[in-house]
């Protein structure tokens, strides 16, 4: 795993922009596969700034999102649906019908993880971006999730619900489930973008960079096993591991 430390999370957007921008204007046609949550949200800011401003362009790129809340329509604020239109599908040139979401608010979940999972590989991601939960959670797949596991529907773990309670009225409200890509799937991208920035992910952190082999009971080990992996980390996120510039 390649780590570039950075200062802080503006630096860290602005170098997971730049990374990603480069890979599109290499490769035009791209599958990305995109996260959701707080700490993409920067990186997806400087993308939109640069297509603005240099003209970047997304026609041909096609994307895949990690994962989406079961039960929350579209339209719901808090849907991955809606975070992705807003904060990057509605201000860049990305033809809509090239984005991929899982769909949370089907009658047949099972039926939706065996579509999802078919457009995954059929399209293959060339690079996914990807956050880490304190708990080492991957996407949506929680510690225990299986290491050959394809998208499939989890129940949160209560430390998930409760971090992500901050986006909604009250934790009774954040759904108890996802439909996530699984950990193969993941795996399964050529290359992998890794983002963590500040305290709350250092101790993640130094368990990922730790001598501990691959173990189940924290998904983000197996990443120790992909060939092209980059973590972009910043001072706070590092912290822990004591690795110093
Ligand atoms: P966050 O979530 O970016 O909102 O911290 C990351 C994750 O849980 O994967």
């Amino acid at each position: 795993m390649n780590i570039v430390r950075v200062d802080n999370y503006e630096e860290m957007s602005k170098a997971s922009a730049r990374y990603i921008i480069d890979k599109v204007k290499a490769n035009r046609k791209m599958t990305l596969g995109l996260a959701t949550g707080s700490t993409p949200k920067g990186t997806y800011q400087y993308i939109i700034e640069d297509h603005k401003q240099k003209g970047t362009s997304y026609q041909q790129i096609s994307t895949f999102n990690l994962d989406e809340y079961i039960g929350l329509s579209a339209k719901d604020p808090n849907s991955y649906h809606f975070y992705m239109k807003d904060v990057l599908f509605n201000h860049i040139d990305l033809p809509l019908n090239h984005t991929h979401i899982p769909n949370g608010d089907v009658l047949d979940k099972e039926e939706e993880c065996v579509r999802y999972e078919a457009k995954v590989k059929e399209s293959s991601i060339d690079l996914q971006i990807l956050g880490i939960g304190a708990n080492g959670h991957i996407g949506f797949n929680e510690p225990g999730t299986s290491f050959q596991s394809e998208t499939h529907v989890v129940a949160l773990a209560e430390s998930t619900r409760e971090a992500n309670a901050r986006f909604f009225p009250s934790i009774d409200d954040v759904p108890t489930h996802a439909i996530t890509m699984g950990i193969a799937s993941i795996m399964a991208s050529k290359e992998i973008l890794l983002l963590v920035s500040g305290e709350a992910k250092s101790e993640a952190l130094e368990r990922l960079l730790s001598d501990q082999l691959p173990s189940e009971d924290f998904p983000a080990s197996i990443l120790k096993t992909h060939p092209r992996v980059t973590i972009i980390a910043d001072n706070e996120a590092l912290m822990a591991t004591g690795i110093t510039r």
